[in-house]
């Protein structure tokens, strides 16, 4: 009972790490020129604000490619925790190396939670919040949603043959959680300005 939740809770940590990894890669590494180019629209707000910037895109976008890439050879070479095997992000794997199907995945799933992330703060400004406002719950699912959504566009047969319900509950029961330890430990080190 105990070993199936702890195996679960892995396996979908395991899945959703290349989304997951972008958010502190992008907090880590971002900053320079913004994406929205400093543009003010008619309500007198920022498009995305100083928070979205190019460097945070590709640096969050590179660090999710090689982590799921990691994760790639870690299963292929045999790899287990505790006993558990995790999966690919392809359904037939390539005999030598990754596949043209798993960098898609892969890249669906941390490209997906930035662009995840954009949105939100598109959404933020509009309603009149500041970059770095907390808004709890959209802070926390939109690079999530943001993942799931493109993931599913570009690699739906993996998508069905490896997320369960199960999968999807504990990514929602863990994602905030996950979410605040990240954020403490941010402002901890002085990488976020506030701890959300
Ligand atoms: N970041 C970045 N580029 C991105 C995403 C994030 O440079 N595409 C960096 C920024 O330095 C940002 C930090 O990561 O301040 C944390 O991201 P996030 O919490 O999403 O930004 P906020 O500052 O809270 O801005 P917003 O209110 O727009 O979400
Ligand atoms: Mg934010």
């Amino acid at each position: 009972m105990i070993y199936d939740i702890l195996a679960s809770t892995l396996i979908a940590m395991w899945i959703i790490l290349p989304a997951y990894i972008t958010n502190p890669a992008a907090a880590l590494f971002g900053g320079g020129k913004t994406v929205d180019r400093g543009l003010v629209l008619s309500d007198g707000r920022r498009l995305l604000g100083d928070g979205k910037t190019y460097s945070g895109l590709l640096s969050g976008i590179l660090t999710g490619l090689l982590t799921g890439i990691i994760q790639t050879y870690l299963v292929m070479s045999g790899w287990e925790l505790f006993g558990i095997k995790f999966p690919l992000f392809e359904l037939v794997p390539t005999e030598n190396g990754i596949g043209f199907k798993a960098i898609v995945t892969i890249l669906s799933l941390s490209a997906g939670a930035l662009l995840g992330d954009i949105a939100m703060s598109f959404i933020k400004r509009r309603i009149g919040m500041e970059s770095g406002d907390s808004f709890p719950i959209a802070d926390q699912y939109d690079f999530i949603v943001g993942a799931f959504l493109l993931v599913s566009l570009t690699s739906w047969d993996w998508v069905v043959n490896t997320i369960t319900i199960k999968t999807i509950i504990i990514i929602l029961i863990m994602t905030p959680i996950l979410h605040i330890v990240a954020n403490i430990i941010a402002y901890l080190t002085k990488v976020k300005k506030v701890p959300w």
